[in-house]
């Protein structure tokens, strides 16, 4: 499993170019099961669960081409049983369910595991693919659900933590091939959804409401291939513009939809960072000392759960109180241990961390446990004095494309170690 050998105290210094959004590529992907015509994706992120996800599409029996961030994919004909162990690797994979569903009127797939952020239940995305007239049974870890034919209905996709992400993107591809017409309500509003919906609509399919709470969507009998360029990953931008004032740097981030990061932008504002937006690009700068702030996570358009644990590698460096709360997932603080190896002063009560900010990190061996926990380690190692080895950066692999090198370009001193 590889590593990173940080050495820390050099501030980020240069222009990073943004990829694509992991988080849109993985549903758009499950979307062209919907169709046996080709469809071109662009933009397309080179990481480990988009060609993780390539796999699971091709033991379906779509043909699978991935060159130069462009995905071919043709699902021209295709069966309903997902490999047990490939989906259940990934928590993402969840979202071939109503795909299937509406494709083959038939889909079984293994249950998708939980993860360190909480137990990730689907009881919402079954709740909605019920109400389109599936039939679900749970059985040996596997979801099996089958309809004769998907009729569209009325459906309340909100849960106790607000709405779910790819439940509505799964309601939303089963629906595009049902039967009559079917009204999300509490719809995730999230960029990615927006990105998938948008495909869809490429793809033949008729949504109203795109963006908003409430989607509408009339089913149509049939889809066709599309071509579609994903919009590029928010918090990627936003890990970068962290990092750079973490380490009292000056970044300028390219391809970033700064219209996807009013929450982001507040909070680094707020905390003294300056900030210049110019034409699809974010320009980072510290701006002498910062201040602590304090975050609460919410669903899209509010402080993404998904930059939370980036933002307490920073609030550790950054003199003061802060308190971040996380009301997305039930327990997304697995980088506090880690940060506090490298001095961080953390207590979590409840659903908050608070973080007392200020004393200078010193570097040490650390873990990666999840994804966006280790982007929190890398910036945290980028901003502690001395040398840091963050282990099992397969999970920061993940969902950055080549993170090491684009931080090695903005003079970050990152090495990979590659384990034979
Ligand atoms: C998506 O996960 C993202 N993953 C996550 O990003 C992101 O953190 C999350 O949305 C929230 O924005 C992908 O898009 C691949 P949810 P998803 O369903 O859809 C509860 C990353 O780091 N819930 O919106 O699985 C759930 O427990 C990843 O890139 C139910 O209660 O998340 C959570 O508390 C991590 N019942 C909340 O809703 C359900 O049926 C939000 O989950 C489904 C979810």
């Amino acid at each position: 499993m590889d590593s990173f050998l940080i050495k820390g105290g050099t501030p980020l210094h240069g222009e990073v170019t943004i990829s694509g959004a992991k988080n849109a590529t993985l549903p758009i992907m499950a979307a062209t099961l919907l169709t046996d015509e080709p469809c071109v994706i662009r933009n397309v992120p080179n990481l480990s669960d988009v060609r993780f996800m390539g796999k699971i599409l091709e033991s379906l029996g779509a043909e699978v081409s991935f060159h130069d961030h462009t995905l071919k994919v043709r699902a021209k004909k295709i069966k309903g049983v997902g490999d047990y162990d490939l989906i259940r690797k990934m928590r993402g994979s969840i979202c071939i369910l109503g795909p299937l569903l509406g494709r083959l009127g038939k889909a079984q797939v293994s249950l998708p595991g939980g993860c360190v952020i909480g137990a990730r239940p689907i009881d919402l995305h079954l709740k909605g693919v019920k109400a389109l007239g599936a039939n679900v049974k749970i059985e040996h870890g596997y979801i099996i659900a089958t309809a004769r034919k998907l009729h569209g209905d009325s459906v309340f996709m909100g849960g106790r933590s607000g709405p779910t992400v790819l439940g509505t993107a799964n309601v939303l591809m089963a629906a595009a091939l049902a039967e009559g017409v079917t009204v999300i309500e509490s719809a995730a509003c999230e960029p990615e959804v927006t990105d998938l919906a948008n495909f869809l609509v490429a793809m033949g399919a008729k949504i109203h409401g795109i963006g908003s709470p409430t989607l509408t969507i009339t089913g149509v009998k049939k889809l066709h291939g599309a071509e579609h360029e994903v919009i590029p990953d928010r918090i990627e931008a936003a890990t970068f513009a962290i990092a750079a004032a973490a380490t009292n740097g000056e970044v300028t981030i390219k391809r970033a939809r700064v219209d996807h990061l009013h929450a982001v932008i507040d909070k680094l504002v707020e905390c003294g960072v300056k900030i210049e937006r110019n034409n699809g690009s974010l320009k980072i700068c510290r701006n002498g000392r910062l201040k602590p702030v304090d975050i609460t996570t919410l669903p899209y358009s509010g402080y993404p759960t998904d930059a939370q644990a980036q933002m307490m590698a920073l609030m550790a460096v950054t003199p003061g109180i802060s308190i971040i709360t996380e009301r997305v997932f039930e327990s997304r603080f697995m980088h506090v241990s880690e940060l506090a190896r490298l001095g961080a002063d953390i207590s979590i009560e409840g659903p908050s961390a608070i973080v007392k900010g200020g004393k200078p990190l010193s570097g040490a061996p650390i873990m990666a446990s999840d994804l966006r926990a280790s982007a929190a380690l890398v910036i945290a190692g980028l901003a502690a004095k001395g040398m840091t080895q963050v282990n099992r950066v397969y999970h920061i692999d993940r969902g950055y494309e080549n993170i090491d090198e684009k931080l090695r370009k903005l003079g970050g001193r990152v090495e990979r170690i590659e384990e034979s």
